[in-house]
């Protein structure tokens, strides 16, 4: 059997469903129909998660004037990807994309065949040593100079047992300074998880074995010892908004993703 043939539920095809996309399977989902079942609002949740990236990304070329980007689980090439949004603001700016789903390299190599400015690398976030060492990602990109580390939509796969704050202290190390990292992870509201997020929680640990939520606290405890860029690690909602950006009042379900940027010093 080749990778290709898996008919398991997979995470960036289950992603890629809620967000409207047609590269998935039956068992993606199923998955998907679980997860919208505990939680109806999910799909304005998935695309605020892609609507955040894309604001990040502005704020890192446009704002900060970063000209390399690390994105790791990357996922599905979908509409306005990081590099497309980079690219249309500064053309030179050189995009890493890192994944361990051979489905989203596939998609992603064939996207990307005649691009000198972004490539694709085959590497997992639980070994962040492998990636920061892949000959393609050092070719890439040049480590003497700041890069913007993305972890869109991925810490929450990582679970406790798994080291997530080892994980994005070496990641962190091995950047220079100047560098910023964004996280967007799924959280529990402090308060008490309610019956819809604990059941989503579930629909993603039996439908692709992993998910773990967190607090909003564990969330920026992963970016200790770096600067917080304004307003520091909050919900999606506000996070440096757009004018079309959905209230936090108005949709209960922007509560379960907390953001933060920080810079390294
Ligand atoms: C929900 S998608 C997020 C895609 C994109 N970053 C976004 O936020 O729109 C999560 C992606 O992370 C990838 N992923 C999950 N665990 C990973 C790991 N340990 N190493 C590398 N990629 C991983 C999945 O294959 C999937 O493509």
């Amino acid at each position: 059997m080749t990778d290709f043939d898996t008919p398991q539920p997979n995470i960036a095809r289950v992603y890629d469903f809620l967000l409207g996309g047609k590269d998935n399977y039956a068992s993606d989902r199923e998955v998907a129909a679980r997860i919208e079942q505990a939680l109806p609002a999910v799909h304005l949740g998935v695309r605020q998660q892609r609507a955040m990236l894309g604001r990040v990304v502005r704020y890192l070329v446009g704002e900060v004037g970063l000209r390399q980007l690390v994105d790791i689980g990357s996922g599905l090439p979908t509409a306005d990807n990081v590099h497309q949004i980079a690219q249309r603001l500064e053309p030179d700016t050189q995009v890493v994309y890192v994944d361990n789903d051979p489905v989203v390299l596939a998609h992603a190599r064939a996207l990307l065949a005649d691009s000198k400015e972004t490539v694709v690398a085959a590497g997992d976030l639980r070994d962040p040593a492998a990636i920061l060492a892949d000959p393609l990602v050092s070719q890439h990109i040049d480590f003497e100079q700041p890069l913007g580390l993305l972890l869109c939509g991925i810490l929450h796969y990582v679970l406790d047992e798994e080291e997530p704050a080892r994980v994005v202290r070496q990641l962190v190390d091995g950047l220079p300074s100047g560098s910023y990292v964004f996280i967007h992870h799924l959280i529990t509201p402090d308060e008490s998880a309610d019956e819809g997020t604990v059941a989503a929680e579930a629909a993603l640990r039996q439908g692709v074995g992993r998910g773990q939520f967190r607090t909003l606290s564990q969330v920026a405890a992963f970016l200790d010892g770096l600067e917080l860029v304004e307003p520091g690690v909050v919900t999606v909602s506000e996070w440096r908004p757009d004018e079309d950006t959905p209230s936090l009042t108005d949709n209960p379900v922007l509560r379960l993703a907390a953001v933060g940027v920080a810079r390294k010093p």
